[in-house]
């Protein structure tokens, strides 16, 4: 056998499981999604949303690129964004970065990845320049990249805050709350580094006060 076509006898196993515990489950799901949260992770095969956090599908509206970024020129995060906080109205937003990401180690590296890669670690790099000296203050490499992988959550967070949309949001319902994670490949827990919640103030050259 294939391994892809492991993959589909996995997902009868699971479908008949699923049914079997929940006879409505499918048909629940496939009238409507109301998930509370909207989930910006990594790529990363090692931390998929729903498992470790316990959830099911239904609960957390994802959206996953390399090194969890919120770039605000990427219209596919946007798209997601917008249709998570206007439409689906989720009430929490997490972005989830992960000790150990591959992202953040190659962004600290000065490796030519290609210009696509590099373009997409230019927005980490640009992170740790907002924070050198607290991050060039800690000589144990690790340490620093771990760090970095918190700060960048924070600021992806940040990021979330400065569009439109979630301002829009806010103004209009006092939600969503905005998070930030990081979880442990090590240990497989999470650990929250940063929250802003609804109407936090923020950099007033960001604000829009015509909404
Ligand atoms: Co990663």
């Amino acid at each position: 056998m294939q391994t892809y076509e492991k993959l589909l006898l996995e997902n009868k196993a699971w479908a008949r499981e699923k049914i079997e515990d929940d006879p409505e489950f499918f048909k629940r799901l496939s009238d409507l999604q109301t998930p509370e949260f909207l989930w910006i992770g990594c790529s990363d095969s090692r931390v998929p949303a729903n498992e470790i956090t316990g959830t099911q599908p239904g609960e957390i509206f994802v959206h996953r690129n390399i090194a969890n970024m919120v770039v605000h020129t990427d219209t596919n995060l946007l798209s997601v964004l917008e249709y998570a906080v206007k439409h689906l109205e989720v009430k929490h937003i997490i972005v989830c970065g992960h000790y150990g990401c591959g992202g953040v180690k190659a962004a600290m590296s000065n490796n030519d990845y290609n210009q696509v890669l590099n373009m997409w670690l230019r927005n980490i790099k640009d992170v740790y320049r907002l924070h050198f000296t607290e991050l060039d203050a800690i000589k144990d490499e690790e340490a620093r990249l771990n760090r970095l992988t918190e700060l960048n959550v924070m600021e992806q967070v940040i990021h979330l805050a400065k569009t439109s949309i979630v301002q829009r949001a806010w103004k209009k319902r006092q939600a969503p709350d905005l998070h930030g994670w990081v979880y442990g490949l090590k240990d497989g827990l999470i650990n929250p580094v940063f929250e802003m919640k609804a109407n936090t103030a923020i950099d007033p050259l960001y604000e829009y006060h015509d909404l």
